[in-house]
């Protein structure tokens, strides 16, 4: 009986999960002669449901708008050993149906412990729609 409490509890301490802070900020550029909405939403691609870590949307008049947007996300520790994270962008800049356009992958290396995340930084130009 106290063995196999001892191993349960032990199961469950190697597996235990840690957060990870992070924070995205950047601007939005978008021409146009109407008022815009953009929705951005930053995910975790490479489980089973994307996992959204922060997200953020707003209207604008102004052609350049800032974002700074913070989530945190768990690190389970088994599956794999980076983090995947790509930014899923709609909006209605340049029409009036909602667009939607993902930034590349960003791989950021699991770290051993809790972390708070160096600011990822991407300029996001709804009229190109994409990132640069
Ligand atoms: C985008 O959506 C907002 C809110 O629905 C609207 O006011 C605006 O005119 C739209 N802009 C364009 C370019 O369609």
């Amino acid at each position: 009986m106290k063995l196999s409490i001892c191993l349960f509890s032990f199961l469950i301490l190697g597996v235990v999960s840690y957060e990870n802070k992070f924070r995205f900020a950047g601007t939005v550029l978008c021409r146009s002669e109407k008022p815009w909405c953009v929705r951005i939403r930053v995910i975790e691609v490479d489980t089973l449901i994307d996992d959204t870590i922060a997200a953020d949307d707003f209207c604008s008049t102004e052609q350049t708008r800032t974002y700074d947007i913070e989530g945190v996300d768990e690190n389970d520790g088994i599956l794999d050993r980076n983090f995947e994270i790509q930014m899923v962008v709609t909006h209605n800049c340049s029409r009036n149906t909602e667009t939607v356009f993902k930034t590349g992958i960003k791989r950021i290396p699991l770290p051993k412990a809790p972390t708070e995340h160096a600011t990822i930084r991407q300029h996001l130009n709804l009229n190109m729609n994409n990132s640069q």
